[in-house]
């Protein structure tokens, strides 16, 4: 229900109130990315056909790791489409279980594609693709780390505040997000995936790929790290 102070023109100025704008527009953007994880996430899967051969496990695994568990890990912390609402400490609890389930896909995925160009004796790294998947999945590592130290604060807090450390934690994990998206993109246009995902539905996939990122950027840089900044001030 939406009370007379959350209406627009509600006000005795007749000026829209901005604060509602930008909370509605932030609640849509969020709901959309809901449907764009669960749109790629689906399309892959019935793409690939996951159990189909060893390398359907890799395209499978990564789309859940970075595409399902980290997003939704992020949007864990949205106050307008949070599945859990207003309850931090379940909010950060859930952040981390996701992280941890991203990880443990996309080390999964990296094995599958592994084992999969051992068996056929295929040169690794050689694509784009491969070599910025390696690194994504190694910062991917580095982050979850870090995360740790946000969770055991003790451990942290001979080298830097914990105010800064969520900064960095949060920073850095919008770089990641970034090579991630990239990598997606390379993906998308690797040999398997323009040969698989055909016409419109290729589309689709890219479209789902780049305006989550654009959604989530957003969501880190206008959202979660002002309000750090503020609380350490
Ligand atoms: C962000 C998520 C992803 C990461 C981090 C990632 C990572 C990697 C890595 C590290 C390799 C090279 C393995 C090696 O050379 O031994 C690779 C290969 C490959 N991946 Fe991914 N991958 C991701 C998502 C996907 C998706 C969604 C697809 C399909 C649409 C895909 C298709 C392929 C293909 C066809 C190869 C083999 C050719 C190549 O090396 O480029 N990947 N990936």
């Amino acid at each position: 229900m939406i009370n007379d102070s959350e209406q627009p023109f509600a006000q005795s100025s007749k000026q829209p109130d901005l604060k509602t704008y930008a909370a509605r527009r932030t609640m849509v953007a969020t709901m959309v990315a809901h449907a764009l994880v669960f749109t790629f996430t689906c399309m892959i899967a019935y793409s690939v056909v996951p159990g189909s051969s060893l390398f359907s496990w890799h395209p499978f695994l990564m789309t859940l790791a970075f595409v399902l568990f980290m997003t939704e890990g992020i949007l864990m912390f949205s106050q307008q489409s949070s599945f859990i609402r207003g309850d931090r400490k379940l909010q950060v609890r859930s952040h981390w279980v996701f992280q941890v389930m991203m990880l443990t896909c996309a080390i999964l995925g990296c094995m599958a594609i592994f084992t999969n160009k051992n068996n056929n004796n295929v040169a690794h790294f050689t694509t784009a693709h491969g070599r910025l998947g390696a690194i994504t999945v190694f910062l991917s590592c580095g982050q979850v780390l870090a995360g740790i130290g946000l969770l055991y604060p003790n451990l942290i807090k001979n080298f830097v505040s914990l105010g800064q450390a969520k900064i960095y934690h949060a920073t850095f994990g919008l770089l990641n997000y970034t090579l991630v998206t990239l990598d997606l993109n390379f993906a998308m246009r690797s040999d398997w995936a323009v040969a698989n995902i055909t016409g419109v539905a290729w589309y689709v996939c890219v479209a789902c790929i780049d305006i989550l990122a654009l959604v989530i950027m957003t969501q880190i840089t206008t959202h979660y790290l002002p309000r750090m900044r503020r609380q350490r001030q």
